[in-house]
């Protein structure tokens, strides 16, 4: 192989874990990590690196060419939470960076695109349970808005310019690697450093606010697993539901007293209950199973284990 990956965001929390397992997987040299900022010294220790504004076309050409990049990851964008304080910039972030990259695999100066949405593009009016993959999408986040957006244009670009453009629409992820990037789902990561360093946390969202969540170790042999699949396998062009648990805020509590049997939880929900009400409790993710295979690992005392073992040593 003599091309190489571009990941775009890479020092975020997505973007961290899927660079060090696609440098793992393919070597160091074939992988080109990304950000407007830089990142952890596992990002920064090892492989190329660039600064890159994901919404400066010219830049992002010329990495691409540089490099012999043939495969870019796109993984910057502006969060669920922040985004409501900054609408128009994260408007702007999350739309600008895929056109650039849409209109590179359209002009072949890229050969594959992978594109994140998520839950949030879903509202409301969306069934709340086993939400089907088609269904009733009224988002009412800019940041919904931006993904649901994303996902006409990635199926647009894929049906008039045969883009190879893949997308999952990825549930709240957990993971101890990186701090989470201001998304709603954030208090399931949160949680687990406060057990271990307080005893306690309390929770901006409230008892009985039940998401879709899953492992990071998930969410990365999915983006993978949709990536490596046959092109003619891949049938959905906006984006696949994506399942792996689901949990409210006291489940999650539940798990840790298992192993931490005094931590206590307590509520006080924030403008992020709003956004996590208008969210779907459970997926349906039977197409991008059928499709490519798709399996879930992770559930929630697995998570809980993973997380405190890990977390451990950062806070003795
Ligand atoms: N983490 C989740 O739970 C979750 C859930 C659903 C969807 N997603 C999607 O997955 C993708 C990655 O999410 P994440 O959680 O890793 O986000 P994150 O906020 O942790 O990381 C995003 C990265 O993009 C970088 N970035 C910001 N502006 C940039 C720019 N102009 N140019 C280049 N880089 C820039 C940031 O510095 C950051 O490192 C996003 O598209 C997000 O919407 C994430």
């Amino acid at each position: 192989m003599k091309s190489r990956i571009l990941i775009i965001g890479a020092c975020g929390q997505i973007g961290t874990e899927l660079t060090l397992t696609l440098r793992n997987r393919f070597g160091a040299d074939k992988v080109v990590a990304s950000d407007i900022r830089e990142g952890n010294e596992d990002i920064m220790g090892e492989g190329h690196f660039e600064l890159l504004d994901a919404t400066d076309l010219a830049a992002v050409e010329d990495v691409i060419f540089r490099y012999k990049v043939d495969t870019v990851y796109l993984m910057a964008a502006m969060l669920s939470a922040i985004a409501e304080r900054f609408p128009a910039k994260a408007w702007h972030l999350n739309m600008t960076s895929l056109f650039n990259v849409l209109n590179l695999a359209k002009d072949k100066k890229i050969k594959k695109v992978f594109w994140p949405s998520s839950i949030a593009v879903f509202g409301e009016t969306t069934p709340a349970q086993d939400t089907p993959q088609l269904t009733v999408m009224e988002p009412s986040t800019v940041y919904g808005i931006s993904k649901q957006t994303g996902e006409r244009w990635c199926e647009y670009y894929h049906n008039k310019y045969d883009v190879d453009v893949r997308s999952i629409r990825y549930p709240g992820l957990i993971s101890y690697t990186t701090e989470p990037g201001g998304g709603t789902t954030d208090y399931a990561v949160d949680i687990y450093h406060r057990a271990l360093k307080h005893g306690q946390y309390r929770s901006f969202l409230n008892k009985g606010t039940i998401l879709p969540m899953m492992y990071m170790d998930d969410a990365i042999r999915a983006t993978i697993g949709i990536m490596d699949a046959p092109k003619k396998n891949i049938k959905v062009r906006s984006s696949y539901n994506l399942a792996g648990v689901s949990y409210a805020p006291e489940d999650v509590a539940a798990s840790i007293q298992k192993v931490i049997p005094n931590f206590e939880i307590s509520y006080e929900p924030d403008f992020r209950q709003a956004i996590a009400d208008s969210w779907p409790e459970s997926i349906d993710d039977s197409i991008a199973r059928k499709d490519w295979g798709w399996e879930h690992k992770f559930d929630l005392d697995a998570i809980t284990k993973i997380m405190l073992d890990n977390l451990e040593e950062r806070y003795k």
